[in-house]
């Protein structure tokens, strides 16, 4: 994590809009874990997420969540498993929900990693993720992405794909869209109105496998 009065303040702020989207996506995903299920959360960072998942009220008793991370913390409230790059040290069909939350847009092979999501996938993948929709999209997510990012060191390629791109990408690798929440609502009322609605994306979708 960055130090520094500038990293710690920009950390402050970023608190309650990340509690408040935290909220948001973990009823999201926890209705889909049965119980004893299990949770894949793909670039977990601090696993926070994950951790609220599993802990939510309507998600099936006795789940599990594990991470999987490029740059482990060390002090995150979940099992999280070291990652750097290619195939999952996972076997096939291992998870029941597979949760990608804000990481395609660092990858650059996205189609690998989503692909990855989808074999280990069981039941279903849910990618959340920006969208370039609306005035200014671009520099609105980039500006974004840049500030809940650049306290924690995390690098950012500033690449973000429309509708139309993200569900190309879904298709490429095998995972058939059920449901998708486009705009989405977030953020805190002032937040919102910046860089949530239409920036923000979400779909729900089941892995096709082969036989
Ligand atoms: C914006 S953070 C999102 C963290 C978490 N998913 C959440 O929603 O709170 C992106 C995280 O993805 C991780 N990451 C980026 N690319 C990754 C990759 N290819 N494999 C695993 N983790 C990755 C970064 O290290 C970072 O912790």
């Amino acid at each position: 994590m960055s130090g520094g009065l500038i990293g710690r303040l920009m950390r402050a702020m970023h608190a309650p809009i990340y509690a408040s989207r935290q909220r948001v996506l973990a009823e999201i995903v926890a209705q889909f874990l049965p119980t004893g299920g299990r949770l894949l959360d793909v670039g977990c960072g601090g696993g926070t997420l994950a951790a609220a998942v599993i802990a939510h009220p309507i998600c099936g008793r006795n789940s599990t969540a594990v991470g999987l991370e490029r740059a482990v913390r060390g002090d995150e409230p979940i099992r999280v498993v070291a990652y750097n790059g290619g195939a999952f040290p996972f076997a096939d069909d291992s998870f029941d929900v597979v949760l990608i939350a804000d990481v395609l847009h660092h990858e650059s092979d996205e189609l690998g990693l989503l692909a990855e999501c989808g074999r280990v996938a069981r039941s279903v993948v849910v990618v959340k993720d920006h969208v370039r929709c609306g005035v200014a999209a671009q520099w609105r997510i980039a500006l974004m992405d840049w500030a809940a990012n650049r306290p924690y060191g995390i690098p950012c390629l500033y690449r973000y794909h429309t509708l139309a791109q993200w569900r190309e990408c879904m298709e490429k690798c095998g995972l058939d869209i059920l449901r998708e929440i486009h705009p989405m609502k977030l953020y805190p009322p002032f937040w919102q109105q910046i860089f949530g609605g239409k920036l923000q994306y979400l779909a729900i979708a089941r892995p096709v496998k082969r036989v």
